[in-house]
């Protein structure tokens, strides 16, 4: 499918958007191994959240309901069953690693897979401290999906990660879960800590001391009612459009703004992006509240160390953004940009130049300079939903009709994103 993006002169309106992806995982796969029901109110719409549906669908928990509303029943401690073929982990990097972390301490074997994209994405991370825990997992040339996992009683470990990786630590605690005993997991960057509060909420006890998360194992987790925030990271792609092109004002509702995700929020500001947050509540542990966001002359920046983390799903379109701005855009410090769905730094560079955009690839980053033009042009999403999105926003600011090919790749965060963006959008020509 090709989607078709026409100059915008505006971007306004008020909109509320789909449930975090990040948050929607967890709730999923906890209330899968929790005692009782959990109903998830806003539940992501995006197909990686499905796959993880499926997946415990699979292990023989009962999920029901649709669209965004779903009752999972819990099956407790021992409860999770031997899936009668492989488990299909989709597009999600999510699901199969932290997944892994709950397979390799039941009871029976499984076999988890993933698409093209994910076949290429290493699974070492996940297989070095599950090894050590005792776990039995075989991969594809020793790194990559497939993952046979032969179940097996876990012991806990103390372990440093050596990237950060919220997806890796989230995989530890999860396995930490079934074994007997206090497992730590200590970062090196403080990674998003969605599966910490979300744990606490289904009623585990975790400390958190600095960098160090501990848990300890068989906490009784019991099944309850909760509200997933709208995705923050699905945000950027309307913030960016409305910062970038004047006359816009956009409200975007129920936006989750935990701290370890809204570095964006600081860094655009940082920047010289007026946005407004208001209605700020905390909903099942997490901070949510409206943005209220306007057209803003950009200054630039660079991103960097721990902050290149904090913002890494967000740098396409922040990379997009930087074009535009008074200085430029360098990103350092991003080599995880490599393994991702695609290797972000290529594809946007890639993008950028098919607009006339000026961009240096660098090993670990990009430079981008600022005061450019974006040109109409045919862009790949290269499978990717986040580079899909990313130049759907470049194609606003253009100087004529854009074309993205392969934009259903935007399904896997976020199915409703080009309906949404053609009712924000005014375009100044027919
Ligand atoms: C995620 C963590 C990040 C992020 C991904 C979602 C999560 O990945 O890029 O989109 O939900 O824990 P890493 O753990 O690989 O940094």
């Amino acid at each position: 499918m090709q989607e078709r993006i026409l100059p915008a002169h505006s971007i306004t309106g008020s909109i509320s958007l789909p449930g975090d992806k990040s948050i929607s995982h967890r709730y999923a796969m906890i209330a899968a191994i929790a005692h009782g029901e959990t109903r998830i109110r806003n539940f992501s719409t995006g197909a990686d959240c499905h796959s993880t549906l499926g997946c415990l669908r699979a292990l023989g928990v009962e999920v029901e309901g649709s669209g965004t509303e779903f009752v999972i029943q819990g099956r407790g401690w021992n409860g999770l069953s031997k899936a009668a073929g492989d488990l299909d982990a989709g597009n999600s990097g999510s699901t199969i690693r932290m997944l892994s972390g709950m397979l390799a301490a039941q009871p029976f074997s499984s076999r988890i897979f993933g698409d093209e994209s994910l076949a290429r994405r290493p699974m070492q991370r996940i297989l070095e401290p599950l090894g050590q825990m005792g776990a039995h997992i075989t991969a594809r040339q020793g790194k990559f999906p497939p993952l046979a996992i032969e179940g097996t009683k876990l012991r806990p470990i103390d372990y440093v990660l050596p990237v950060p990786s919220a997806q890796v630590k989230t995989c530890v605690l999860f396995a930490g879960l079934f074994a007997e005993g206090e497992t730590s997991v200590t970062e090196p960057v403080r990674s998003r800590d969605h599966t910490e509060i979300a744990l606490r909420e289904f009623g585990a006890e975790l400390r958190v001391e600095r960098q160090r998360i501990t848990l300890a194992g068989r906490p009784a987790l019991a099944g309850r009612e909760l509200e997933v925030p709208s995705d923050l990271s699905s945000a950027a792609f309307f913030m960016a459009a409305a910062l970038m092109i004047p006359g816009s004002f956009l409200v975007i509702r129920g936006v989750g703004l935990n701290p370890t995700r809204s570095a964006l929020l600081d860094f655009l500001v940082g920047m010289g992006a007026r946005i407004r947050v208001a209605e700020l509540a905390r909903r099942n542990g997490e901070l949510v509240g409206d943005l209220e966001v306007s057209h803003a002359e950009m200054r630039g920046g660079v991103i960097e160390g721990g902050l290149t983390a904090a913002l890494i799903d967000e740098i396409p379109v922040l990379a997009v953004l930087g074009a535009a701005t008074e200085e430029g855009l360098t990103v350092k410090d991003a080599s995880e940009l490599r393994i991702k769905e695609t290797d972000r730094i290529r594809t946007v560079v890639d993008n950028l130049r098919r607009m006339g955009v000026a961009a240096e690839e660098l090993p670990d980053g990009m430079v981008i300079p600022g005061r450019q033009k974006f040109r109409a042009a045919e862009l790949e999403s290269f499978g990717d939903h986040r580079i899909a999105m990313a130049f759907a926003v470049a194609g606003l600011s253009a100087d004529g009709p854009s074309v993205i090919r392969e934009a259903e790749a935007a399904s896997v965060s976020f199915p409703e994103f080009w309906d949404r963006l053609g009712r924000l959008t005014a375009s100044p020509v027919p």
